[in-house]
């Protein structure tokens, strides 16, 4: 079957359709009911039928002989270390942590959250969850106490489970630090803490609050699954909206396991026993897709690589990787092969290596720039496909379907939609736009199995954030355009959320943290064009009349601010002054042409600005300090 046909059979009855690719995994009931309406008049797949993703990860896996296969490989150039977990280890390790969380009465339906490092535990804990149809949350590890603090007051885990540290390059992190100042935050308070202590530091526990993981595992018993029906939570992962408060974007167990097999089937080409490497963290939704669930439904083998692609020990690193576990698809960030490139521009690295047994490299997390591709593909000679999906979907929406029907590749643009997925570039109004010209990317309703079904505890924010502004549709938040031939063009995000070295950002979070400084009268944060991470955002403030500041110790002063409310990762390194901002005349700051100066594209003026000389004025001040 042709892309094409696959795709127009998906639109024209997705019931059948969907009904069809179900049959992919192994249910303890089949679903009667392939799509239903919940109260709120919203979408659900799979209502009553019944299952367990930890079940199909593993136990199922083992029962068709797969046990002694390798599930799940650990290389930690960070550590030194590397260890490799059969699917039957796997599982024994899953069903005796499940015991632990057993004992700490963790039931069906409670939340667990997860703060840990690129280490099996954290997998082991996830699949653990999964298990006893507790449903976690992961916190990536570049986030500062406040931010779990809020993850903790909107998820209200039962157990929180970390570990000792992390390690970024060199740097040991002390994670327990961290979870004490979120907790002194945090009003919730879930009843234990689990500590995975690592050889690299052993953290102090505090009595009463503080358990040993492996003490704990020591009087555990293993735990069974727990059939669960498909609309049960399987995971929350909270991510950047509009505001300062992150999205708790819900998954469920049975459309994600749906949409797990039928991505690593047709989209990645990945058959079972094969290696399936995704370079990113579990603490982001490519990790739980494509480092945890799809590749393990799957019955592949899964990477996890505690380390980077440049310094652990050179840029060679992917590519050693590659060659040492044979691996067959590989997936990561155009910023990872940007920084590779920065230190190895001739890939003369990639030439100590053999890396023939790869198929496909796969990029997303961010628009992936044309000399990216072009100089991936040079250096491992093989197709490099852009796809575009995001913390929402949980798997693609654009890609090129590699075991359907290779398309030709057209750089810049992440190809054409995949099945389920009816994508429309439209007006303000929602009407179509024409090819070739720029307007906002929105799904037409249902979105397939796997696809948030709504916010944590908050349908109203569902429905206002991705709803309403297009009825009947789904709105992504992106810009974009199509072509002639309807591949799709993703150019940015149209809100204001920025993506940073593929992690993603709210600015106006930012903003709140830097409006709290005593000399800041006003101020806006932008994403700016950079030529490793893609946008590093940028701080321009106006100074309160009486305030008695030097420009540098404001920076520094809001640098920490940033660093210590939302984490190194937000990377904000840099605050510029300015006299005023571009507003509207009803006092709206004109965030986006801001961004156009920038990165020194052209723009049009609105009608609507109080005072045009500000935009002159702007781009000197942005000359002078090089930000252009
Ligand atoms: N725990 C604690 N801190 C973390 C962290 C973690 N898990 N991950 C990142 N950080 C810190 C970094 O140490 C850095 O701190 P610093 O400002 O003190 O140096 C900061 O957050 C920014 O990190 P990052 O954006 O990763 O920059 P970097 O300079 O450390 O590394 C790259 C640059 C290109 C190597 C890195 O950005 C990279 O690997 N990018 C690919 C990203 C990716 O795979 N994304 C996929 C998401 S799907
Ligand atoms: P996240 O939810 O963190 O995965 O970020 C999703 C956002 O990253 C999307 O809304 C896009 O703005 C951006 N993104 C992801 N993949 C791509 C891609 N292939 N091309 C362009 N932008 C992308």
């Amino acid at each position: 079957m042709t892309y094409q046909e696959f795709h127009a059979r998906s639109l024209a009855s997705p019931e059948q359709f969907w009904g069809d690719q179900a049959k992919l995994i192994h249910w303890f009931k089949f679903p009667e009911n392939i799509l239903s309406k919940d109260e709120h008049k919203l979408f659900r797949w799979y209502q009553d039928g019944m299952l367990n993703t930890s079940y199909l990860a593993l136990d199922h896996h083992v029962a068709e002989g797969r046990g002694d296969q390798a599930a799940l490989i650990y290389d930690s150039p960070i550590t030194n270390s590397k260890r490799i977990y059969t699917y039957l280890e796997l599982l024994q390790a899953v069903e005796l942590f499940a015991g632990v969380l057993k004992d700490q009465q963790v039931q069906k339906g409670d939340t667990v959250i997860i703060y840990m490092p690129m280490i099996p535990q954290a997998v082991i804990a996830m699949l653990a969850c999964a298990r006893l149809g507790a449903i976690h949350s992961v916190v990536f590890g570049g986030f500062a106490a406040h931010e779990l603090a809020i993850r903790i007051e909107d998820a209200k885990p039962k157990v929180l489970l970390t570990a000792s540290c992390g390690i970024e390059f060199t740097r040991v992190i002390d994670y327990m630090t961290i979870i004490n100042e979120a907790l002194d935050e945090a009003i919730f308070q879930p009843s234990s803490v689990i500590v995975y202590q690592r050889e690299q530091y052993q953290a102090p526990l505090k009595s009463g609050r503080d358990y040993n993981w492996e003490t704990l595992l020591q009087s555990a018993k293993p735990a069974d699954y727990v059939p669960l029906k498909a609309s049960h939570p399987l995971y929350i992962i909270y991510t950047s909206g509009t505001t300062g408060a992150p999205k708790g974007i819900v998954r469920e167990n049975g459309g994600h396991a749906v949409a797990m097999q039928f991505s690593m089937k047709y989209i990645y080409g990945i058959e079972p026993g094969e290696v399936f490497w995704a370079a990113s963290d579990v603490g982001w939704v490519v990790g739980h897709s494509y480092i945890v669930y799809g590749p393990l439904i799957m019955g592949a083998t899964t990477v996890l690589y505690e380390g980077k692609p440049i310094k652990t020990p050179d840029a060679g690193a992917f590519w050693r990787m590659i060659e040492e576990y044979q691996v067959k698809v590989f997936f990561t960030a155009p910023t990872a092969i940007r920084a590779i490139k920065k230190e190895d521009p001739e890939g003369k690295l990639k030439q100590e290596y053999d890396t023939a047994c790869l198929r496909y490299l796969f990029l997303a997390g961010e628009r992936c720039d044309v000399a990216t591709l072009e100089w991936s593909k040079s250096v491992l000679s093989i197709p490099v496909i852009d796809h575009w999906w995001q913390t929402e979907s949980g798997w693609p929406m654009l890609a090129n379907m590699v075991n359907v029907e290779l398309l030709p590749i057209k750089p810049g643009s992440a190809t054409k939609p995949v099945p389920g997925f009816d994508i429309r570039v439209v007006d303000s109004e929602g009407e179509n736009m024409p090819p070739n010209q720029e307007g906002a990317v929105v799904i037409r309703l249902p979105l397939p199995p796997g696809c948030l079904p709504t916010l944590w505890n908050d349908t109203e924010r569902f429905i206002k954030s991705y709803l309403a502004a297009y009825p009947g549709f789904y709105f992504s938040g992106d810009g974009g355009y199509t072509d002639e031939e309807g591949y799709i063009f993703i150019t940015g995000r149209i809100d204001d959320v920025i993506n940073v070295a593929g992690h993603r950002l709210s600015t106006s979070e930012m903003e709140e943290i830097v409006a709290a400084h005593p000399a800041v009268a006003e101020c806006a944060v932008i994403g700016v064009k950079e030529e490793l991470k893609g946008q590093v955002p940028v701080g321009f403030v106006v100074l309160k009349s009486n305030a008695n500041i030097y420009e540098a110790d404001l920076e520094k002063d809001l640098i920490e601010m940033v660093r210590n409310q939302i984490g190194p990762i937000a990377c904000f390194k840099k605050v510029m002054l300015v006299p005023r901002l571009p507003k509207t005349r009803s006092g709206k700051i004109l965030r986006k042409i801001m961004r156009h100066i920038a990165d020194g594209e052209k723009y049009s003026t609105p009608s609507t600005i109080e005072d045009a000389t500000v935009l002159s004025e702007l781009t000197e001040i942005m000359v002078d300090m090089k930000v252009q």
